[in-house]
């Protein structure tokens, strides 16, 4: 009743399917569908894509496993051997003329809290306020695939900074005297520990 009333005059009745009639839109859409993830199957090479495999580029002393460590451990091992890429590799080995002492260690965490942990964040976990829109991340010291690079690489990258690089990123270049340089790197690795 109330139906038949709201149809008259409204126009919308000529347009309504007849009873049992598919509606014109649905049936363009049944043709259609099927028609597009055919094209996409065929010549978007759904069916015979090739298989993709990673590149596998191996750099040597770069770390090996991405599991266990923090919670994006994967992503950071990606970022590391990213970050060992673009370090000449001649100074992945470097070493300190004399190894920071301890009272250098103490020394470079204060450093560090002034320096470093406004992107770093205070723990070194790579969530400094600094560094939340930078892209790529600060590093995570926790990491586990931070640790297992040589130490060499982080000297080079505080000493030199990435943004002169294919990394392009925040991270600045330090003119500090090496062995401060080497007492960061040591409290760097020793975070989180
Ligand atoms: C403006 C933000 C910013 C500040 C300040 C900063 N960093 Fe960084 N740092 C970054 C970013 C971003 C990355 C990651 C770069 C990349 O992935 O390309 C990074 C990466 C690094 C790495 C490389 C990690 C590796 O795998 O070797 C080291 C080491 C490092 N920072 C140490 C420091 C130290 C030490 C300080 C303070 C003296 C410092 N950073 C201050 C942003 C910052």
């Amino acid at each position: 009743m109330v139906e038949s009333k709201s149809n008259v005059g409204s126009g919308e009745s000529m347009s309504e399917p007849a009873r049992g009639e598919i509606p014109r839109g649905l049936l363009v859409l049944f043709l259609v569908l099927p028609l597009f993830s055919f094209i996409y199957l065929i010549v978007g090479g759904g069916f015979f894509a090739p298989e993709v495999k990673p590149a596998s580029r191996t750099i040597a002393g770069a770390p090996s496993v991405a599991a266990g460590g923090v919670a994006d451990e994967p992503q950071r091992a990606e970022q590391v051997k990213a970050i060992m890429a673009v370090v000449p590799s001649a100074s992945h080995d470097a070493k300190p003329a004399t190894s920071p002492s301890e009272a250098d260690v103490t020394a470079a965490a204060a450093q560090f809290n002034a320096l470093c942990a406004v992107c770093h964040g205070p723990k070194g976990e790579g969530d400094g306020a600094a560094g939340a829109a930078l892209n790529p991340k600060p590093m995570n010291f926790h990491a586990r695939s931070y640790k297992e690079q040589p130490k060499g690489v982080a000297y080079w990258v505080i000493k030199n900074g990435l943004s002169g690089t294919s990394r392009r990123s925040g991270m600045p270049a330090f003119a500090l005297p090496d062995p401060q340089v080497w007492a960061l790197v040591e409290h760097t690795y020793r975070l989180g520990k």
